[in-house]
């Protein structure tokens, strides 16, 4: 099944780290999963990449393997869980119950990390991946699942948006399994749009879109005729996956694009790492924002929020009018 749909966009992080699982118990080396043919050999995995996203790793290198028909025990079940921003009280109580209730966890390193220890400590196995190799670790979950076991797999944010629950979902399906027979489900987490909308005042309360920069799944092409459509229309625009070494044009070009359609003073709001460690919040104007690119600031997990006309900057805060102040007299 192809991969290539925005809407399994793919999880990126700064790092230049190569790629090669890793798990936490005495199975380290071996796929726990009961599939014939398939299991990721987490000590041998295709990626060998050096890539600065996971994403731009090595996509085409990663094959669907083992089918329902090579699994003979009753199905477990699998989970896909948002864990939020960062932080373990950015994370929903439902989230923390489903990992709890894990058996094995499966996920980006740098989100295993984001787990408070209590839960991680208490699963029975931890499959983490430092950098790419994201169809690979979802079907890792998937025949782990399939072979009987409880599995969470975890992502920042919420797992629908540009994450991993359309990937399971379509990867379920090309090995011939139902989501039915896993009892699949989505534990939404706080997207970055919004905890980003958070730390920078109230820039998302009218209609809103989200777009991503990065090409890896989407062609630039079609990202350039977005940004001119949402920007042409007036939205306020939630920019995810800004900036990469491997994208700076693409960065250039959005603020190119966004200048076409809107006035140099425009506010946009600049989070990097929110709710983590190394957050930074900056308020600035649209002319100033190509400028960003080459700063600490602007890097993958940073969220650029684009007001639209109607946005300014009331004591250091971003407001978009809902429009209430043509209604009532306040
Ligand atoms: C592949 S997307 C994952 C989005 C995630 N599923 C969500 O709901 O937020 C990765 C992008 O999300 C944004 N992002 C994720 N965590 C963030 C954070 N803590 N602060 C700011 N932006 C973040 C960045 O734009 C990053 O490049």
């Amino acid at each position: 099944m192809s991969t290539d749909d925005t809407t399994t966009t793919t999880e990126t992080e700064e790092s230049t780290g190569k790629c090669g699982a890793s798990a936490t118990d005495e199975t380290s080396s071996e796929s726990a999963c009961g599939g014939s043919s398939s299991s990721t050999d987490s000590s041998t995995s295709a990626c060998g990449a050096s890539s600065d996203t996971e994403s731009e790793a090595n996509e085409e290198a990663e094959e669907v393997g083992a089918t329902v028909d090579d699994f003979d025990a009753d199905p477990g079940t699998l989970v896909a869980v948002g864990l939020g921003p960062g932080q373990p009280e950015g994370m929903t109580d439902r989230a923390k119950a489903a990992l709890a209730d894990a058996e094995h966890i499966v996920g980006y390193t740098t989100y295993i990390d984001l787990i408070p220890d209590d839960i991680t400590d208490d699963a029975e196995d931890i499959y983490d991946t430092p950098m790419c190799g994201e169809v690979s670790r979802t079907e890792e979950a998937i025949d782990r699942a399939l072979a009987g076991n409880h599995v969470a797999i975890v992502g920042s944010g919420d797992p629908n948006v540009y994450a991993l629950a359309g990937l399971a979902l379509e990867i379920t399906e090309s090995k011939g399994a139902m989501a039915s027979m896993l009892d699949f489900e989505v534990v939404p987490g706080v997207p970055a749009a919004q905890s980003c909308g958070a730390r920078l005042g109230a820039p998302l309360v009218n209609d809103s879109v989200s777009v991503s920069l990065s090409d890896h799944l989407t062609p630039m092409d079609e990202i350039e005729s977005r940004l001119h459509a949402v920007a042409g229309e007036g939205f306020t625009i939630a920019i995810y996956n800004p900036w990469s070494r491997k994208r700076r044009e693409n960065f250039e070009t959005a603020c190119e694009i966004l200048l076409d359609h809107r006035d140099e003073d425009t506010p946009v709001g600049i989070v990097h790492g929110a709710g983590r460690e190394d957050e930074e919040v900056e308020i600035t104007t649209l002319g100033e924002l190509e400028s960003y690119g080459e700063t600490d600031l602007v890097d993958m997990t940073t969220t650029i929020v684009v007001g639209n006309d109607e946005t300014y900057v009331f004591d250091d805060r971003m407001v978009t009018p809902r429009g209430y102040e043509t209604k009532y007299d306040y």
